[in-house]
């Protein structure tokens, strides 16, 4: 059990986002977490003490209380407390939290801690985007508290955009994260060769086409896997990140002709391929020596088709277990299992650039992944914690 020596505490702002809360309490109970609910006296009408208590297996306070006759049960809770999370918190309770309004058990509570804090806004879309709720959210970081922003969908309101609180499982794996998954090296003893970043194909000495990839999809996978204990090998186009780690082995490449010779050195010997590239579709045919002249109007460049690398890695599967990536901007999850099939694919990862931030270069990604028989979906979430929702898919598949 992940946090078995954990004491939560979760303090409850009134928005209708509390009804979530009970899946929180429930998860973080299941993983062996101690929880200790307390509310804002308006959450009150929007769920009750009793439900709370019964899943926490402990009193839900909204007041300050003196059981054992001394006034200072906040000072007592924010001590008791290994982390604090304020879900859902109101731009009401934000705006306390930021200006000192110590006016509830809720405000003082979080006064009184010393722990990490993470801090699960939940409104509606205007009230989110206000400069005053965005400064607000702003403070708390700059306090050292982790937020997990609110996501998109619909609002209870009726309206779409971005105020939903983040889901029960996010917050988990955020505070999960932090205090750190049991290492367990789930994949020690198994190669994976991982491509990523763009590629770039030169039309003269100064001049190319490519696309916008960082790289950072791609190099989160190669360290996630190399936390895991594998040996990776990253094949990058170009891209201005590093990588440190002991277990990665990484090789630059530039071109997509180059990215394929160098997947096919190592392709034999490797147990895991996971595609996460934005390979040039096309090339221009010829290359100029000399850098182009601006002497026409207009100007055209021929173009051929570039070897499609992860095709060929799938016509010539043997042991390997081979993850695509999909990047589609319409009929995405038909676009991706054609892929899936198409490539020879055991598991296939859609990212939709109809998805506010996903795809290339955000921080974030918000993913779907196929196999041939199921179908997972997944909330916004940062690069690093998309890889490990890969892994953790790949892993059961090769256990099945
Ligand atoms: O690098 P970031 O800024 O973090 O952005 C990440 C990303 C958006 C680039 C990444 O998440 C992603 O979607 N990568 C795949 C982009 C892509 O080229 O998708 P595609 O649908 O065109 O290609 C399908 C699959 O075939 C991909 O796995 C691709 O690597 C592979 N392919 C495509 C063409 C080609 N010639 N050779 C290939 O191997």
């Amino acid at each position: 059990m992940t946090l078995s020596d954990k004491r939560i505490l979760i303090a409850v702002s009134g928005g209708i986002a509390a009804y979530k809360i009970h899946f929180l309490i429930r998860q973080f109970i299941k993983s062996g977490a101690e929880v200790q609910v307390i509310m804002t006296p308006d959450a009150e009408n929007f769920v009750t003490k009793l439900s709370f208590s019964t899943l926490s297996k402990k009193p839900v306070y909204t007041e300050f209380y003196n059981e054992n006759g001394t006034w200072n049960s906040h000072v007592e809770l924010a001590l008791w407390a290994d982390a604090i999370i304020m879900a859902p918190c109101t731009a009401n309770t934000l705006a306390k939290m930021t200006h000192g309004i110590c006016d509830n058990l809720v405000i003082a509570t979080y006064m009184s801690a010393k722990c990490p804090v993470f801090v699960a806004p939940a409104m509606d879309l205007d009230m989110y985007q206000h400069p005053s709720t965005q400064q607000n959210l702003e403070l708390v970081e700059e306090y050292g508290h982790i937020i997990i922003p609110a996501e998109n969908g619909e609002l209870a309101s009726g309206l779409v955009g971005q105020g939903r609180m983040a889901e029960p499982e996010t917050i988990f794996q955020t505070v999960e994260n932090y205090f750190g998954k049991p290492c367990t090296k789930s994949l020690e003893g198994k190669t994976v060769l991982i491509t990523a970043g763009p590629t770039y194909e030169a039309i003269d000495p100064v001049r190319f086409i490519g696309n916008h990839s960082s790289g950072k999809m791609g190099y989160s996978l190669a360290e996630e896997a190399a936390e895991r204990g594998a040996k990776v090998i990253l094949v990058s186009g170009p891209s201005a990140l590093q990588s440190k780690h002991e277990n990665i082995d990484l090789h630059r490449v530039t071109s997509a002709k180059e990215m394929l010779a160098k997947v096919f050195e190592f392709y034999e010997a490797i147990d895991i391929g996971i595609a996460s590239a934005a390979v040039a579709d096309y090339a221009p045919k010829d290359i100029a020596v000399e850098k182009i002249k601006k002497n026409e109007d207009t100007f055209s460049i021929e173009m051929v088709k570039n070897p499609d690398i992860l095709k060929t890695m799938g016509d010539q599967k043997k042991h390997q277990f081979l993850v695509g990536f999909a990047l589609e901007t319409q009929n995405e999850e038909e676009n991706a299992k054609g892929k899936l099939k198409k490539k020879n694919l055991d598991m296939i990862v859609l990212n939709s650039l109809r998805d506010e931030g996903a795809g290339f270069k955000n921080d974030t990604n918000k993913i779907k992944i196929f196999t041939k028989t199921e179908k997972k979906e997944f909330s916004l979430k940062s690069k690093d914690d998309v890889a490990k929702d890969i892994l953790d898919c790949v892993e059961t598949q090769l256990l099945k």
